[in-house]
């Protein structure tokens, strides 16, 4: 030991290894020249081979992590299953309840995830009120006595903007119409349109694709409203819909939200 070590000799007593030390702080510790000298160049060169050793090792371990986060999770379902959908109170939603609770003119955003949970849907009736007029009946994949009964991803098909930034739009809600139609749903964070009697087909842009559309089945022995399927592009964020979280389940419950109103669209 060299009798002339100052500030420097608590570590060359103590029983580490080079692994231990901080990296940046090349002490005097391990062997010693034939003059009793510490051989401070090849020491530090020892050190700065092992620090780098460790960083590689941890630099290998971080890539590893982030490749992991950088996939999406290949969780999903190997085909659209047929999910029940529950009212807001919990009871079974009946096509009944559905005409009677929502119609076009209903402001609120009714949604429901399908058939992945980061999946939501909107829920549309564009049928009249009992005892209303106007609405739209006949619509591409409607359901119930009068086709009017529709569901669409609330995932905007542009940059993904979900709901309640993208929202159906009651008639009158803006002083313009996209491409002169009256149902539509607007995504308020870039303008995008889509035509909700028309398999949510694009209005206008920036988006260029319709909105997946929810297949839907109605049980007339129960009068029960079920997801079956899906048509339509892939889900956005989504390889294929398929894919990407954690199934629902055999049966769905209905949420409910405020629109955000923004009627800043062309008029295509
Ligand atoms: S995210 Fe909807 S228009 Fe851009």
């Amino acid at each position: 030991m060299n009798a002339n070590c100052s500030t420097s000799c608590q570590f060359a007593s103590a029983a580490r290894s080079v692994a231990d030390w901080p990296v940046g702080q090349i002490r005097r510790v391990a062997a010693t020249g034939p003059d009793g000298e510490v051989d401070e160049t090849k020491r530090n060169v020892l050190k700065l081979a092992a620090v780098a050793g460790l960083l590689g090792m941890g630099g290998a371990g971080l890539a590893a992590g982030a490749i992991q986060y950088a996939q999406p999770p290949q969780i999903g379902v190997s085909s659209y299953p047929s999910v029940q959908l529950i009212d807001l109170d919990g009871s079974p939603l009946t096509v009944t309840r559905v005409l009677q609770e929502y119609s076009f003119e209903t402001p609120d955003v009714i949604l429901f995830a399908y058939p992945l949970r980061n999946e939501p849907n909107f829920l549309l009736n564009l049928a009249p009120p009992p005892g209303g007029s106007g609405g739209a009946t006949n619509v591409v994949g409607g359901v119930g006595p009068q086709r009017s009964i529709v569901a669409f991803s609330a995932i905007c098909q542009h940059l993904g903007c979900p709901a309640p930034a993208i929202s159906y739009y009651p008639p009158g809600t803006c002083p313009q119409t996209p491409g002169g139609k009256s149902f539509y749903i607007h995504c308020s964070c870039h303008g995008s349109t889509y035509d909700v009697t028309n398999g949510a087909a694009n209005l206008t842009g920036p988006a260029v694709l319709p909105l997946p559309q929810v297949t839907l089945d109605w049980h007339q022995s129960d009068d029960t409203l079920w997801a079956v399927g899906e048509v339509g592009p892939p889900v956005n964020g989504h390889l294929d819909t398929l894919t990407g979280d954690y199934p629902v389940g055999s049966s769905v419950q209905l949420t409910k939200q405020s629109a955000i109103v923004l009627c800043n669209f062309s008029t295509g």
